[in-house]
């Protein structure tokens, strides 16, 4: 059973002249990016495939997180009319897939892949409570709400499944920082990148990750605040076993804050350098 159905959402709520522009880009892509999660069930009832109650766990979680991307893209239809969500995620489809082809997890262990879920339903959590927050638009704000209602459902799932193969496993801690570390590194991978290509750029644009990473994280980084970053270090120290709400939790939080504004910054010079470049290219060449 879902805590939520798609049609439940007061859609009719939706009020244009509260949109955020700086905000549309960003559900666009976090649309699609949700909306593929079937191949991540496929992926991870390989790696559990003698865990009945994981695979019914992860088969559910799946159906969730679809309905987020359908969600999502709803709202990303009706803030830009012109914009055709089936289209855009039929090109994020045809470029950027998961490996499939696994018996075990890319993790090294089961652990560690809970462990890197755990960071992924962290980072949606924190994120979704940070644009339902910022945004003014009803429908979105609500949208926001339910989504990161689940996915905090979600990294509870996942944890109480990694306590479980941590006490047959062991990993050290160590390794479970390592995991997550990657894992919360990888956030800047394709995935969301070319999302943010398919969803927003127009067809025929050429994809390049660096130009599309920070289009993306220069608009998304803006809209956390340092409660969000507070609550999402708490979820990672949970998640590698140290204490969530401790004098080193609140340190690495407020690290983490230093560091996000300070990548905020850097994606906004980056961007800024590439659509100089994008003007300097589509500008009629000067008489030579
Ligand atoms: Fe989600
Ligand atoms: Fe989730």
């Amino acid at each position: 059973m879902k805590h939520w159905h798609v049609d439940q959402v007061g859609w009719d709520r939706f009020d244009p002249s509260k949109v955020d522009p700086e905000i549309v880009p960003l559900v666009k892509a976090a649309a699609m990016v949700e909306r593929n999660a079937e191949d991540y069930v496929t992926y991870l009832c390989r790696v559990f495939h003698d865990d009945p109650d994981f695979r019914a766990a992860a088969e559910h979680w799946g159906v969730e997180e679809t309905q987020h991307g359908e969600a999502l893209g709803r709202w990303g239809e009706l803030a830009d009319p012109s914009w055709d969500f089936r289209a855009a995620f039929a090109r994020y489809r045809a470029g950027y897939r998961i490996q499939l082809d696994a018996d075990a997890s890319i993790r090294g262990s089961r652990t560690g892949e809970l462990i890197a879920r755990c960071m992924v339903e962290t980072g949606t959590s924190s994120y979704y409570s940070a644009l339902g927050d910022a945004t003014e638009e009803p429908v979105l704000k609500e949208v926001c709400r339910l989504i990161a209602a689940d996915e905090y459902r979600h990294f509870k799932l996942f944890y109480d499944h990694m306590k479980r193969y941590l006490a047959r496993e062991n990993l050290s801690f160590a390794t479970r920082l390592r995991v997550a570390l990657g894992r919360i590194g990888e956030s800047e991978d394709d995935e969301l990148a070319f999302a943010f290509h398919c969803g927003n750029e127009p067809e025929g644009t050429a994809y390049d990750h660096d130009r599309c990473i920070a289009s993306y994280m220069a608009r998304a980084m803006g809209f956390y605040r340092f409660r969000h970053i507070e609550r999402g270090m708490g979820m990672i120290f949970k998640t590698i076993g140290l204490e969530p709400r401790g004098r080193l939790s609140d340190l690495a939080a407020k690290g983490a804050w230093r560091l996000l504004r300070w990548r905020r910054e850097r994606y906004q010079q980056a961007l800024r350098r590439a659509l100089a470049a994008n003007e300097n290219a589509s500008a009629p060449a000067r008489a030579a």
